[in-house]
């Protein structure tokens, strides 16, 4: 008999596991971190987004230094009308997936215009960054394959890497030594793919790719670069680190996303590789999703055409991120890098404690930068992460650095 009362009975007597438990260190951790009232560092809300630069935040305006908007799209008009026409034109959203209803106009056209970004013959768009890197390592580098990446890979690297089932072989970040060894020590024959970032994003540094690029060819690798953070910014053209240190050609597959330079949201690859396009038949994160709206597809589109006249921009970028790396060496706080090699700057805070305290009286100040911490950050480290934009004007800039120079005293960091 299994009436009403012997369901319940049975259920009391076998006590269910709560799966969540295992995160009740960290639930206790968070509350004890907000309990004397402070601001929570993540679950600001954009109010009101002003310009690419500035936002009510909270309740006031707020200068931005944390997003990823480098080359400050978002707020171009011809990327606001492409979408706009695009949504008019073709509906809110796509309800299916590229391979079979989802492919419209403006789709095509996007990767179009990355195969005309890039001078290359072949580009796949995703729904995100996140699933590109995540498609396509789990596609290229399968089981008995051998995955050697830099220690500080973006999670959606590290994920990608989890769901192909390769042989995954870390080395210590940016370390040429380390990597050639690794490299040598994969068995006779098996396949072999070298994960890179051109900036990797925590510390905003850059990676040796000339040398890199060269030992992963001349062990038979192929290489793949994730560029999400240089695209549209570094590089003569934009087109990354591969570009500026002179062996994009080198390079297998080139990863990036909309999400920063692009100024929307999407992710892809782009690759010379005869193959390619086989790819679109059997990466998972590719078949099994919606495509994106077509209003963020035109939008991008006409982002990246913009972005291949992009030089001036890229030129007060470069100004930007030297002045303010500059300034705040000056000014006496530990940085992340010894130069700016790119738009983002690293303050290293000395633990969460005082990062915290500092993100939130830059915040009193009018001023909203990213508090990074493990285990998103490399060895432990609290970061305040700050990003510059093209349309950070010279003034705003010395202005962050007056809201640094306050902030850092009142806390006892400087
Ligand atoms: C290096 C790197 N790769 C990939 C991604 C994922 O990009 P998306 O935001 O488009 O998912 C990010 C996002 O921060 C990133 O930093």
């Amino acid at each position: 008999m299994n009436d009403a009362s012997t369901v319940s009975a049975t259920k009391s007597a076998v006590s269910e596991r709560d799966l969540l438990s295992k995160f009740d260190a960290l639930i206790e951790e968070r509350a004890n971190f907000l309990s004397d009232g402070r601001a929570d560092p993540i679950n600001l809300v954009m109010e009101q987004v002003l310009s690419p630069t500035r936002a009510i935040c909270n309740g006031r305006e707020t200068l931005l230094l944390g997003t990823y908007n480098y080359m400050g799209m978002t707020f171009d008009p011809d990327v606001i009308e492409a979408g706009k026409q695009a949504m008019e034109d073709f509906g809110a959203g796509t309800t299916g997936s590229r391979l079979l209803n989802g492919t419209f106009r403006d789709h095509r056209d996007v990767e179009t215009a990355l195969r005309e970004f890039y001078a290359m013959d072949h580009a796949m768009v995703f729904s995100t960054g996140y699933q590109a890197n995540l498609g396509i390592i789990s596609t290229l580098a399968g089981k008995g394959d051998y995955i050697i990446l830099d220690i500080d890979s973006h999670a959606s690297i590290w994920d990608g890497c989890a769901m192909g089932n390769a042989e995954v072989v870390p080395f210590k970040h940016n370390d040429i030594e380390a990597m050639e060894k690794r490299l040598k020590r994969v068995p006779e024959g098996a396949g072999k793919l070298v994960v890179l970032e051109g900036v990797y994003s925590m510390m905003g540094d850059v990676a040796p790719l000339k040398e890199m690029v060269r030992i992963a060819k001349e062990n038979d690798a192929m290489v793949l670069v994730d560029e999400a953070h240089s695209m549209g910014f570094i590089g003569q053209h934009g087109r990354g680190v591969a570009e500026e240190q002179g062996v994009i050609d080198d390079v297998d597959f080139i990863i990036g996303t909309f999400s920063k330079s692009v100024g929307t949201v999407g992710g892809f690859c782009v690759s010379n590789h005869p193959k390619f396009e086989v790819l679109r038949l059997v990466c998972r994160p590719y078949v099994f999703t919606a495509a994106l709206p077509p209003s963020v597809m035109a939008s991008s589109a006409t982002s990246i055409r913009k972005l291949m006249h992009g030089g001036n921009k890229r030129a007060h970028l470069w100004e930007n991120s030297r002045t303010l790396h500059q300034g705040l060496r000056d000014l006496g706080f530990t940085l992340g890098t010894d130069t700016a090699q790119s738009a983002i700057i690293a303050v290293i805070m000395p633990d969460l404690e005082k990062g915290a305290m500092m993100w939130e009286a830059l915040l009193k100040e009018g001023l909203y930068v990213n508090l990074a911490r493990p285990p998103a950050t490399p060895a432990g480290m609290t970061l305040l992460r700050c990003s510059l934009c093209a349309e950070h004007s010279a003034e705003q800039v010395t202005t962050i650095l007056g809201m640094f120079e306050r902030a850092g005293k009142a806390i006892g960091i400087i």
